[in-house]
C-alpha cells in the first residue's frame, strides 16, 4: 500500500489530538493543522512532540493562502477535518465564531483540497480521500426510542449542531458536484484523556476532585450515547481508509446514559479512588437551569461502521469512565494550567424576554 500522508485539521484539539496520537503511533507521516483557539493546546500533542513523522503548522482553515501553502507542501494522500468551534453552550451565547469556522473554514478548506486533488495524476487522484468529521447532533433529537441511522433526516436544534450541518452539506455537494473523494461520519458524544474541562464529563470529575458543586442541567433526563475517544480516533482512521467515497458513517458506542447517571457514575468512580472525608461526592450535585433547545435524546445505530468495515467499540462505558478518571487524577499537568485559566462560568442561557 502506498504511503498515507494525513492531514489532520483540529489535531490539537480532544479527538483530533487522539487521532494524531493514533496515527503517529503506527508510524504514518502526520502534518498537524491547528489555530490554537481556547480549545486547542499543544500540550494535547507532548506524546508526539519531536517525532520525526509528526509536523504541526498554526493555522486557521478560514485562511485560504495558508491551507493551499499547507497542503501543497505537505502533499497528503488524505485530509482529516475536525477544526470546529464545537461547545452547544458557546454557540448559544455567541455563534459568529461557529458560522465562521465551521461552515466558511469547512467551505474554505474544501475548496483547498478540490485545487490540490484536481492537479494531482489519475491514481493519486483515486486514493485521495477527504473525511470531514460531524456529529450527530445534527439529526436532532430522538425520543424515548429509536435510534439515528445515516438516512435520519438532518433537524439541528443548536447554531452548533446547525453550523455542523451546514458543514456536512458542503462537504457533500463537494463530492456530487466536483468529484472530491469525500466521506463524512457522524459521531455520538465522545469522552476520555485531554477532554477540555467545560464539557460534562471532565467538569465534573474536576469540580467532584476539588469539592465543588457539580450542575447538571435541567433535571439530569437528557441521554446521550458514550463513545470513547480513542475508539473514534480508530473510526475515522478506518472511514478514511476504507469508507465508500460519498457515503456517511455514523459511529456510536451503543452506551445510552443519562446525564444524572454519568454524573453519579463519576462521584462513585472517585468515591472508591479517593475517598472524600466529607462524604459520597453525590452530595456535591446541584440541578441547574436546562439549556435552552436542549435535545432529549442521542442515540446512534452504527450498524453501517460495523458490518461494512468490521469496526468494534473497544471500551464500554464502564471501562472508559473508569480509565478516564484515573487519567484525569494522574494528569494533573495537563488540566491543572487550563483549569486556572478557564473561570467555568455558565454559559449558553438565553436572557428573559429574549426568545
Ligand atoms: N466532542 C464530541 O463529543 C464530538 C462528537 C462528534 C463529533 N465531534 C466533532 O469532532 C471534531 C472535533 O471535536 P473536539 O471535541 O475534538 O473539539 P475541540 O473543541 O476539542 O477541538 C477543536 C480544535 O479545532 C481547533 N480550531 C477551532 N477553530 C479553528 C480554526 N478556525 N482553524 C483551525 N483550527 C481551529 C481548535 O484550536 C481545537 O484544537 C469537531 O468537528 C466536532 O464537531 C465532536
Amino acid at each position: 500500500m502506498a504511503e498515507l500522508r494525513s492531514i489532520v485539521t483540529g489535531g490539537a484539539g480532544f479527538i483530533g489530538s487522539a487521532l494524531v496520537r493514533h496515527l503517529v503511533g503506527k508510524g504514518e507521516e502526520v502534518l498537524t493543522i491547528d489555530a490554537l483557539t481556547y480549545a486547542g493546546n499543544r500540550t494535547s500533542l507532548k506524546a508526539v512532540e519531536g517525532k520525526a513523522n509528526h509536523r504541526f503548522v498554526q493555522a486557521d482553515i478560514r485562511d485560504a493562502a495558508a491551507m493551499h501553502a499547507a497542503i501543497a507542501s505537505f502533499r497528503p494522500t488524505r485530509i482529516l477535518h475536525l477544526a470546529a468551534e464545537s461547545h452547544v453552550d458557546r454557540s448559544i451565547t455567541g455563534a459568529a465564531d461557529f458560522i465562521s469556522t465551521n461552515v466558511v473554514g469547512t467551505f474554505t478548506l474544501l475548496e483547498a483540497a478540490r485545487g490540490y486533488w484536481q492537479g494531482l495524476g489519475a491514481a493519486e487522484q483515486q486514493a485521495f480521500r477527504f473525511l470531514h468529521v460531524s456529529t450527530d447532533e445534527v439529526y436532532g433529537s430522538l425520543g424515548a426510542e429509536g435510534l439515528f441511522t445515516e438516512d435520519t433526516p438532518y433537524d439541528p436544534s443548536s447554531p452548533y449542531s446547525a453550523s455542523k450541518a451546514a458543514s456536512d452539506h458542503l462537504a457533500k455537494a463537494w463530492q456530487r458536484t466536483y468529484g472530491l473523494p469525500v466521506v463524512v461520519s457522524n459521531c455520538s458524544n465522545n469522552y476520555g484523556p485531554y477532554h477540555f474541562p467545560e464539557k460534562l464529563i471532565p467538569l465534573t470529575i474536576l469540580n467532584a476532585l476539588q469539592g465543588r458543586e457539580l450542575p447538571v442541567y435541567g433535571a439530569g433526563q437528557n441521554v446521550r450515547d458514550w463513545l470513547y475517544v480513542e475508539d473514534h480516533a480508530r473510526a475515522l482512521d478506518l472511514i478514511a481508509r476504507q469508507g465508500r467515497i460519498g457515503a456517511t458513517y455514523n459511529v456510536g458506542g451503543r452506551n445510552e446514559r443519562r446525564n444524572v447517571d454519568v454524573v453519579r457514575r463519576i462521584c462513585a468512580e472517585l468515591d472508591a479512588a479517593l475517598p472524600d472525608l466529607a462524604g459520597p461526592r453525590e452530595r456535591l450535585i446541584r440541578f441547574v437551569a436546562d439549556r435552552p433547545g436542549h435535545d432529549a435524546r442521542y442515540a446512534i445505530d452504527a450498524t453501517r461502521l460495523e458490518s461494512e468495515l468490521g469496526w468494534r467499540a473497544q471500551e464500554d462505558f464502564d471501562s472508559g469512565i473508569a480509565k478516564t478518571v484515573r487519567w484525569y487524577l494522574d494528569n494533573e499537568w495537563w488540566w491543572g494550567p487550563l483549569r486556572a485559566a478557564y473561570d467555568g462560568a455558565r454559559l449558553g442561557l438565553v436572557q428573559a424576554g429574549a426568545r
